[in-house]
């Protein structure tokens, strides 16, 4: 039996009450091609996981970098403001979105760069020790980084067979770190079920042993509660392009520890991170504190958008954001249990919200054809191989409504693939 028209009312009118009782709805109009009347064919973005809509100030603010600050400031707009970006950027991220106090946190290299030089410096901190853990589902970049480093350094990787429909809990990670364990490096957010990690009980369990910790924000910054202070973290690394809307590749972030920074160090050595740079000197030294993660000159016109959705968190507070983060993917859920599941869809990600971060992802064989059909219609999920439809729901920018609309779209398709369900 299909849905019943009363069945979809029902939904659809409890989509509209969500959207009227929503304390954030009004951020929704701040982004470009919510409004339906801004030439866009987007119906239902359903992606801002994979990257951010833009913000209307962040068109406006990349119009007035070129003409005011680069067009008319020149080379004087190093010394006047650029040069201090990945810094000032890093702090104000780690204010809003990281719990992090400043000087913490720096904007520099892609996710995969910075992930590498944090990997990199921890192991290095902890010599003698061979081993690595990872998870088997975590994100290709994280893994295949890790077997080129253990390779180069000659370590050995200790992995942790992960639940593709959940993540890594705490007892697998104690049943394998131990006293050869140099570095545990998980996602917080898994990119595939969406699984959300117990940072805190890991970082222990991990330090308990002797280990570092470098945690991957990627799926998490922006749209989940954060306190890498409070829980000790070492490092972590996230991108900017996803739940912080840079565009599309903007420059990642990273996070070191304040107490471990003078004693690591990253293997790439620019100019810009060392302590001296203009004195153009014989030998490297590495800066003081968190510039010495730097490497070269910073990619200052990648570095505009996120400041716009950076102050856009920090104004609406992350606990409101997850709130809504929360309610929207236990709609996601609700609507696929009501109108989905008959076809056969199935929800792999935790139903439990507080073991979920900001999607959903849905399984069903005919999701890789169909995907390209919702694309046409404007409804813009992803897919994930073999068979994930992934959801994902950026609180700011996501209404109801929109929600309610993509996956009715993918009902309709399904009902016309199986006339007979
Ligand atoms: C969890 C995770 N880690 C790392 C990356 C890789 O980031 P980049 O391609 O920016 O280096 C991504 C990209 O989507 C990701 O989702």
């Amino acid at each position: 039996m299909t849905a019943s028209t009363a069945v979809l009312q029902r939904l659809r009118d409890r989509a509209s009450a969500l959207d009227a009782a929503d304390p954030l709805a009004a951020y929704r109009a701040q982004f470009i091609g919510t409004e339906g009347t801004d030439g866009t064919d987007v119906v239902a973005y359903l992606d801002g996981n994979s990257l951010g809509r833009p913000l209307k100030a962040s068109a406006e603010r990349i119009t007035r970098f070129v003409t005011e600050s680069w067009g008319a400031r020149l080379i004087r707009g190093w010394d006047e403001e650029w040069m201090a970006l990945p810094l000032r950027i890093g702090d104000a991220i780690g204010e809003a979105a990281l719990g992090a106090a400043p000087g913490q946190t720096f904007v520099g290299d892609s996710t995969t760069v910075i992930l590498y030089k944090l990997i990199r410096a921890a192991i290095d901190a902890r010599p003698g020790r061979r081993e690595i853990v990872v998870d088997t589902d975590n994100f290709p970049t994280d893994r295949y980084l890790l077997q080129g480093i253990a390779q180069e350094c000659g370590a050995t990787l200790r992995w942790i067979e992960s639940d593709t429909a959940a993540g890594v809990a705490p007892e697998q990670v104690s049943a394998v770190v131990g006293p050869q364990t140099a570095l545990v490096v998980l996602s917080h957010v898994a990119y595939r079920s969406g699984f959300l990690a117990d940072v805190p009980e890991i970082t222990r369990i991990a330090h308990e042993v002797g280990a570092l910790v470098l945690w991957d924000l990627c799926h998490s910054v922006g749209a989940v509660d954060i306190q890498l202070d409070a829980w000790g973290v070492d490092f972590a690394a996230g991108c900017s392009y996803k739940y912080l809307n840079g565009g599309p590749g903007a420059p990642a972030f990273g996070y070191v520890r304040a107490g471990l920074q003078a004693s690591v160090r990253q293997p790439i050595w620019g100019w810009l991170g060392s302590s001296e740079p203009f004195q153009m000197g014989p030998d490297y030294e590495p800066a003081d504190g968190i510039r010495r993660f730097i490497s070269g000159t910073p990619a200052i016109v990648g570095m505009l958008a996120m400041q716009d959705m950076v102050a856009l968190v920090a104004e609406a507070g992350i606990d409101a954001i997850r709130a809504k983060s929360v309610a929207l993917t236990e709609f996601a859920i609700e609507l696929t249990d009501a109108v989905l599941a008959e076809y056969g869809v199935t929800i792999a990600s935790p139903r439990d919200a507080a073991r979920r971060g900001s999607h959903v992802t849905l399984r069903h064989d005919g999701f890789r054809e169909l995907t390209g059909r919702l694309w046409e219609q404007g409804v813009i999920p992803d897919f994930r191989a073999p068979n994930g439809l992934r959801i994902g729901l950026s609180p700011l920018s996501t209404s109801f409504t929109e929600l309610f609309a993509g996956l009715d779209a993918v009902r309709t398709l399904l009902a016309e693939a199986h006339p007979a369900a």
